[in-house]
């Protein structure tokens, strides 16, 4: 039985990881600030703001970590105040690094492997995401440094989605009209679900040959013009 720990199980592409990995037999620490709905005896729940986090809870041996917490926060630029670009910088970058920081000599004694987020948005210029993307091109680059610095030991990915449908996303799909614009404006014509999300981050987190990559799963968003 192999053990993860997933910063953000309890919704979105979090939650769908921790489903898969308790399916097949795996024990998860996963933190979140609210409280769970469900109970597993594999399932180990840390409830904390992981900004404030001091590692308590975390096992001596890890085999996997996963970084899930994000926002969404879209506006002309004009429009952003500092306090919002240092809110999503902190949530999306900041604290995957303080996490990975508390996790490292769990990871190093598991010869595990991380697994980040990123978004569509950094790989290509799009009107209103300037501070995610900043934020988002932070975590890329944390990516491919600590990729490089805990090799062969540990290795570590991310994943660039594009709009998905999860709680995160609820106000950009939140009517039909909407949902149905997003879905039009993808090559592959619909938004990710979590679940196409968790089984590429699967198999990010368990392929032995991959390291310092982030990954496209955005319905050919970054790539594809039909
Ligand atoms: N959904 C999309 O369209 C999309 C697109 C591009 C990139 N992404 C990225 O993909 C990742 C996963 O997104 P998602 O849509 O699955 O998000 P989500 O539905 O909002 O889930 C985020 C999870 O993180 C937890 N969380 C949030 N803030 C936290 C904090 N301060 N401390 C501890 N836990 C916290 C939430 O639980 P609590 O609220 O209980 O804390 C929840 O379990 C994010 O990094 C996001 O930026 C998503």
């Amino acid at each position: 039985m192999k053990t993860y720990f997933i910063a953000g199980h309890r919704s979105g592409i979090g939650r769908a990881l921790t489903d898969l990995l308790l399916e097949r037999g795996d024990a998860v620490v996963g933190l979140s600030r609210g409280s769970s709905d469900r109970s597993n005896p594999r399932l180990h729940e840390i409830q904390a703001d992981v900004l404030q986090w001091d590692g308590s809870g975390l096992p001596d041996r890890l085999d996997g970590f996963v970084y899930a917490p994000g926002s969404i926060n879209l506006k002309p630029f004009k429009g952003y105040k500092a306090e919002e670009f240092r809110s999503d910088f902190e949530i999306n970058a900041l604290g995957a690094a303080l996490a990975l920081q508390k996790a490292e000599k769990a990871l190093r004694e598991g010869q595990g492997s991380a697994l980040l987020f990123s978004t569509v948005a950094v790989g290509q210029g799009m009107s209103y995401h300037a501070s995610i993307a900043m934020a988002k091109g932070a975590v890329e680059g944390l990516v491919r440094s600590l990729a490089a610095e805990w090799a062969p030991v540990v290795r570590v990915n991310a994943i660039a989605p594009s709009l998905t449908n999860t709680p995160l996303a609820s106000k950009l799909l939140g009517n039909e009209a909407r949902a149905a614009a997003a879905a039009e404006r993808h090559p592959l014509k619909r938004v990710g679900e979590a679940e196409d999300l968790a089984a590429a981050g699967l198999a990010l987190l368990d392929n032995p040959w991959i390291s310092g990559q982030v990954l496209g799963v955005d319905g050919g968003m970054s790539s594809l013009r039909p």
